[in-house]
């Protein structure tokens, strides 16, 4: 199956973005990390990061009819203010998971709504890079089990 990972807007500057927020792995770093363990488990894994909100909600729409079985998203600061990507989510009805390297809960109060979490099927946030990880994990669970 084909997974395609999302990352919205700054997350192309981690490992020097607020590392006691963010921590220090760089976005290659957790993409390469992903795609080895996607291929090792014998799927593919695409990923873009985008500063533009048009950029992601074209890639999600593509992703209707690209053969894409699965989204792991980490909408970013689009996470509390985009409705245009949560119409292009809930447009294609392709699964997804939310991902956030911070616990948003934890921080300010206009990072505890996300206009994502109800769509989702599950959230993983406040684990750092660790939280692609274990999203990832679900979903090659969630894919072998749809192929036995
Ligand atoms: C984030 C949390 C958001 O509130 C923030 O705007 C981000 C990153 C995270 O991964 O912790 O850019 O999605």
């Amino acid at each position: 199956a084909s997974i395609l990972v999302l990352h919205g807007p700054n997350l192309n500057l981690l490992g020097t973005r607020e590392p006691e927020v963010y921590g220090h792995a760089t976005l290659a770093d957790i993409d390469t990390s992903l795609q080895a363990t996607a291929e090792a488990a014998g799927h593919a894994l695409e990923t873009l990061q985008s500063n533009a909100e048009h950029v992601l909600v074209d890639r999600v729409q593509a992703a209707r009819s690209d053969g894409t079985a699965l989204i792991l998203l980490n909408p970013a600061a689009f996470t509390h203010t985009s409705v245009a990507l949560r119409d292009a989510l809930a447009a294609v009805a392709l699964p997804f998971y939310e991902i956030h390297l911070s616990n948003p809960h934890r921080r300010e109060p206009f990072r505890h709504t996300s206009y994502f979490s109800d769509l989702a099927l599950g959230v993983v946030c406040g684990f750092g890079a660790d939280s692609y990880r274990y999203a990832l994990d679900a979903a090659l669970r969630r894919i072998g089990q749809a192929e036995a």
